[in-house]
């Protein structure tokens, strides 16, 4: 890891707060000295009571707004990778589960990194996630990442085929994207992987990570408050957003396949597929 390159673009993908964030080093966008360790090279942290505790709070309190509330697919993967209240998961046995589930693999990395590395592990099928907690005075709400959002809002529908290989086909075009096409992939990344509905027979449910890991957020989403837009890739990239409030407007998608169909689609329109993608 080397100190942060002033002339990168910060990652708009975990952003961090506007005020006085710089001097959290979590929240200061890192470069990667070379490849990360994934899956089974991953050593697993020695976590105080502490952040066992926290994890313990945030998953029980999240688990007990999701019925009803969170996607089926979101649900089942949590299955899958056998992930519970009782500890903090080893990022290595999370990998190795979402391998078997989809093909996604996990890289431990230390923070917030720069677009072309995030990218760059996303067009390989891997996932970066962080593994250290959030503290105490930050369960509500944190500017970090950490590995409660990294590993309870992101992973488990990186055990959805469709889902998983949508995810894939956009690290490959955002790793190469320019001008308008960036802004474009980002609100892409934000109504969809941190704050996308799906419809199901039940009516909406939630699968971004961003709504399901925030206790505000999961009881906001699927309120009277909430504009709910059906997805088309056209209404995402001509809808702003603020990083800062509740949001007031999201997408519903039909399937995860209508997602990936899509995305493919625009994509390839815009000359941002690698060969044979
Ligand atoms: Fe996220």
């Amino acid at each position: 890891m080397t100190n942060p390159d002033s002339d990168a673009p910060v990652s708009a993908y975990e952003k961090p707060p506007a005020d006085g964030g710089a001097t959290d080093p979590r929240c200061v966008p890192q470069n990667l000295d070379g490849p990360p360790p994934v899956g089974d090279e991953i050593t697993p942290p020695v976590y105080d009571e502490e952040s066992q505790e926290n994890w313990r709070f945030l998953f029980q309190r999240q688990m007990s707004m999701l019925p009803g509330r969170a996607g089926e697919a979101y649900l089942e993967g949590v299955e899958t990778l056998g992930m519970g209240p009782r500890e903090i998961p080893h990022l290595k046995d999370l990998s190795r589960r979402m391998e078997d589930a989809a093909g996604w693999r996990i890289a431990r990395i230390p923070g917030l990194l720069h677009e072309r590395d995030f990218f760059g592990l996303l067009s390989d099928r891997v996932f970066p996630s962080t593994d250290y907690i959030r503290r105490k005075d930050e369960l509500d709400y944190t500017p970090a990442p950490d590995c409660f959002h990294d590993m309870f809002g992101h992973m488990p529908m990186l055990t959805e085929p469709a889902f998983a290989d949508f995810y894939h086909l956009f690290g490959q075009s955002a790793l190469h994207a320019e001008g308008v096409d960036r802004q474009s992939l980002e609100r892409l990344h934000w109504f969809t992987v941190e704050f996308g509905l799906i419809r199901q027979d039940e009516g909406e449910r939630i699968f971004g990570a961003g709504i399901l890991s925030s206790k505000d957020e999961v009881q906001h989403a699927l309120s009277d408050q909430v504009e709910k837009v059906p997805f088309s890739v056209d209404a995402v990239i001509a809808q702003d957003y603020d990083v800062w409030h509740l949001q007031p407007t999201l997408f519903v998608l039909d399937s995860f396949e209508q997602l990936e169909t899509d995305f493919r689609a625009w994509a390839g329109d815009r000359g941002l597929l690698p060969d044979g993608a």
